[in-house]
């Protein structure tokens, strides 16, 4: 019995320490030097946002904001040191396996994307040295800052382009907002249909994107066209709205319309008629000879 309080004691005290020094999550070493197959670059790290606001954020707060919600073991912001310590590969060995509360995220999101994610977080780590060479640094310092942008936009009637210029202020300057991501989309009654991927502005502030020549409009091609800024947590909603001609023409054709056998009224099918009067027009006549049978019977 004393025995076994012991080893119960011994057990419990191990597991406790056990649980203490486990705080450190390390990846296995055979993990550490693996590295992205592709070098990243913007669009990888735009997509990288995306898909960290979309899965992570959730627990490890927008990186940056030092904003993880409190859990055991913290799950701690993206741009401090407790990721930045760590290597590409270890950051992919940690995201696709999981741990505790942390997901496994193997099956949820692709290599890619998980790539992606990693790409984006780096450009919250100031002495991060791309493993794989030739990787296009985060363009920090030409990428627009400011705010109270506006989108010029010119439409090219004839091979259906829309170009985006937006511009918007910076230290009290009207400059062009590079960088920033604008959505193409035409309305439809249940929400916005995007065009296209968003297009990200280059250094002159323009976005440009062709819209498809067979999207349904209505019955004389017109639909409504909107164009928007995709960050609108940095610049609010920033929208350009505009009926335009561009559609193909839709005409909605009622089914009740022709004759078919939920049609109603006149559109009701020949035969269905034709039996209807028939069948009709036989009972009140058989109704008419039974009268006729009855008054016959009182005259005698
Ligand atoms: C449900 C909450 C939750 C979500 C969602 C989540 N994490 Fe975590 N994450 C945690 C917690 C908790 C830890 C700490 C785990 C530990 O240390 O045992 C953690 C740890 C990590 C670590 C390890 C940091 C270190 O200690 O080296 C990385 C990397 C990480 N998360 C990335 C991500 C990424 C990328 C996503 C989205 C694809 C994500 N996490 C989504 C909760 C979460």
């Amino acid at each position: 019995m004393r025995l076994l309080n012991k080893i119960l004691i011994t057990g419990v005290l191990l597991g406790f320490t056990l649980s203490l020094t486990a705080q450190e999550w390390t990846a296995p070493a055979d993990q550490k030097d693996k590295t992205c197959p592709l070098p990243f670059d913007t669009k990888m790290q735009q997509s990288g946002k995306d898909i960290f606001n979309k899965n992570c954020k959730s627990c490890h707060g927008e990186v940056g904001k030092n904003n993880p919600v409190p859990l055991s073991p913290d799950p701690g912001d993206p741009a401090a040191e407790k990721f930045s310590v760590n290597t590409d590969g270890e950051l992919f060995y940690k995201i696709t396996m999981g741990k505790g509360a942390m997901p496994k995220f193997k099956d949820m999101l692709s290599e890619n994307d998980r790539w992606a994610i990693i790409s984006y977080i780096r450009t919250f780590h100031p002495d991060y040295k791309p493993a794989n060479g030739d990787v296009i640094a985060p363009t920090e310092d030409n990428t627009f800052k400011g705010d109270n942008v506006k989108l010029f936009v010119d439409l090219d009637q004839v091979n259906l382009t829309a170009t985006v210029n937006v511009q918007g202020d910076e230290n009290g300057e009207t400059k062009p907002a590079n960088g920033v991501r604008v959505g193409f989309f035409i309305k439809r009654n249940f929400g916005l249909l995007p065009v296209c991927d968003p297009v990200t502005t280059n250094d002159k502030g323009i976005a440009i994107a062709t819209f498809p020549g067979d999207l349904p409009g209505d019955s004389i091609g017109n639909y409504k066209m909107i164009i928007k800024l995709i960050d609108s947590d940095v610049f609010g909603e920033v929208e350009y709205t505009q009926n335009i001609n561009w559609g193909k023409k839709f005409i909605y054709e009622n089914p009740l319309d022709h004759r078919e056998m939920w049609g109603n009224r006149s559109n009701a099918p020949l035969w269905l008629l034709i039996t209807y009067f028939t069948l009709l027009l036989g009972g009140l006549a058989v109704i008419g000879w039974v009268v006729l049978q009855i008054m016959k019977l009182k005259k005698s």
